[in-house]
C-alpha cells in the first residue's frame, strides 16, 4: 500500500500541501475530492515524483520512495494519468501506447491483448492519430498508456473532466475491474461527486492543502461533501 506521512509541498514561497497524511490500499479506490486549487494535482505529482516535497515521507510497499526519480517510481509500479490527459496528438494511438514501454524490460515491450480488451475502441482506432480522438477516447488512451506499464498503483487526475456520460460509464467499469479483479490500487482525484462515491472504498476531501474530511466510501454524504466542491 501507499502510506503518505506528513508531506509538505511548496512552489517557491507558496505553501500548497500542509503536513498531509493519507493511505491508499491495493484493490481499493481512494478518492481525493476538493475544488480547484486545493492541491489535488500537486498531491499526485508529489507521489509520482514530478514535484519535490520539502518534508515528510512517501512509503510505497514499505519502502521510502520520496527521493526516487519519477522513472524509478514508475518502475516500482506507480503510474500516473495527468489531468488533461496529455496525449501526443501527432502520434498514433498505438505509438501513444508504446510510450508507456520505457519502464519495462525489452522482452515485455508489447501491448497485451488485456489493454485492447479493456478498451476495444483503441484497437479499432490504433492507427489513428491521438489528436483525432474525442476527449473521452483520449482519456481512455491515457489510462491505457498508464496500464501498459503494468502498474500496481494508478493515479488518475480528474478522468471525467469534460467527457461525455457514455464514456464516463465505461471508465467507471474499467476502474472497477482493475481494483476488483486485478487488485490494482487506484487514487482517483475527482470533482464529480457521484462518480467518486460510486467507486470509492475510502475518501479524503481537501481544503486549501489540508484534509478537511475523510472516511469510508460508503459513508460519503453528498450534502456534506458537495459544499467543498462547488464554489
Ligand atoms: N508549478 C507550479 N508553480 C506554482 N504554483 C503552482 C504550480 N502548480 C500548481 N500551483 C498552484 O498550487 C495550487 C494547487 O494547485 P493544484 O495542485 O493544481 O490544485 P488542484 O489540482 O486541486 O486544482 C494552486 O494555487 C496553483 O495555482
Ligand atoms: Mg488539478
Amino acid at each position: 500500500m501507499l502510506d503518505i506521512k506528513n508531506i509538505n509541498l511548496s512552489y517557491g514561497t507558496s505553501h500548497i500541501l500542509f503536513s498531509m497524511s493519507l493511505q491508499a490500499k491495493l484493490g481499493n479506490v481512494t478518492a481525493i475530492l476538493g475544488r480547484n486549487g486545493v492541491g489535488k494535482s500537486s498531491l499526485l505529482k508529489a507521489v509520482m515524483g514530478l514535484e519535490t516535497i520539502q518534508s515528510g515521507t512517501i512509503l510505497w510497499e514499505n519502502t521510502d520512495i520520496s527521493n526516487l526519480s519519477p522513472a524509478l517510481r514508475a518502475r516500482s509500479g506507480v503510474a500516473y494519468v495527468p489531468q488533461g490527459r496529455e496525449i501526443f496528438s501527432l502520434l498514433t494511438v498505438e505509438e501513444n501506447l508504446q510510450t508507456g514501454f520505457s519502464v519495462l524490460p525489452m522482452k515485455e515491450r508489447k501491448i497485451s491483448s488485456f489493454i485492447y480488451d479493456l478498451f476495444p475502441i483503441l484497437k479499432n482506432m490504433r492507427n489513428r492519430r491521438g489528436g483525432d480522438l474525442s476527449g473521452g477516447q483520449q482519456q481512455q488512451l491515457a489510462i491505457a498508456r498508464a496500464l501498459v506499464m503494468k502498474p500496481k498503483l494508478l493515479l488518475l487526475d480528474e478522468p471525467t473532466e469534460g467527457i461525455q456520460p457514455s464514456i464516463i460509464k465505461e471508465i467507471a467499469e474499467v476502474i472497477r475491474y482493475l481494483v476488483q479483479s486485478e487488485k490494482i490500487g487506484v487514487i482517483l482525484v475527482e470533482q464529480y461527486f457521484d462518480f467518486a462515491r460510486d467507486l470509492a472504498d475510502s475518501y479524503y476531501v481537501l481544503k486549501k492543502g489540508r484534509i478537511a474530511l475523510s472516511g469510508k466510501g460508503k459513508e460519503m454524504k453528498k450534502n456534506e461533501i458537495q459544499r467543498y466542491l462547488t464554489v
